[in-house]
């Protein structure tokens, strides 16, 4: 088995707020990223993919479709976009890494081959960033 992995980058705007919680609560959870008016993040995807390379080609996945792929369902969707304001498949999401992860899995995974998503890494700084291999995890969707 062998694992394959795409990376991308994106800028993008959110705020960190429950609607269900004060704003002094907010504001002690979230601190700088509770700011009113949203504040900005460069991320990076990676996608990680496994498969037996193909005899005929050798990959085991086209990482040039893969590419493709992240860009045009997600890439473009989130791209200097407000994750809170702006992003149909985000509407009502807190968008925490967590979450971001979350979604873009079940997203990605309806696009792939059965099986052949491993992993979802993103960074949301340099030093911050959440790994995900698809278990069953509950998104909280608020009103
Ligand atoms: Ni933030």
């Amino acid at each position: 088995m062998l694992y394959v992995t795409k990376k991308v980058d994106f800028s993008a705007a959110h705020r960190l707020y429950n609607p269900n919680y004060s704003d002094e609560m907010n504001e002690s959870i979230y601190d700088k990223c509770n700011n009113y008016n949203g504040h900005g993040h460069n991320y990076t995807l990676e996608v990680t993919v496994c498969g037996e390379p193909d005899p005929n080609t050798g990959y085991v996945i086209d990482l040039k479709k893969l590419k493709d792929l992240l860009i045009n369902e997600i890439v473009s969707k989130v791209d200097h976009k407000h994750l809170n304001l702006d992003v149909d498949f985000l509407k009502g999401i807190i968008p925490t890494v967590e979450n971001l992860s979350m979604i873009f899995w079940k997203i990605l995974e309806n696009k792939l081959p059965n099986g052949k998503l491993y992993k979802i890494r993103l960074y949301e700084t340099d030093s911050s960033f959440v790994d995900y291999y698809g278990q069953e995890s509950e998104i909280k969707i608020f009103e």
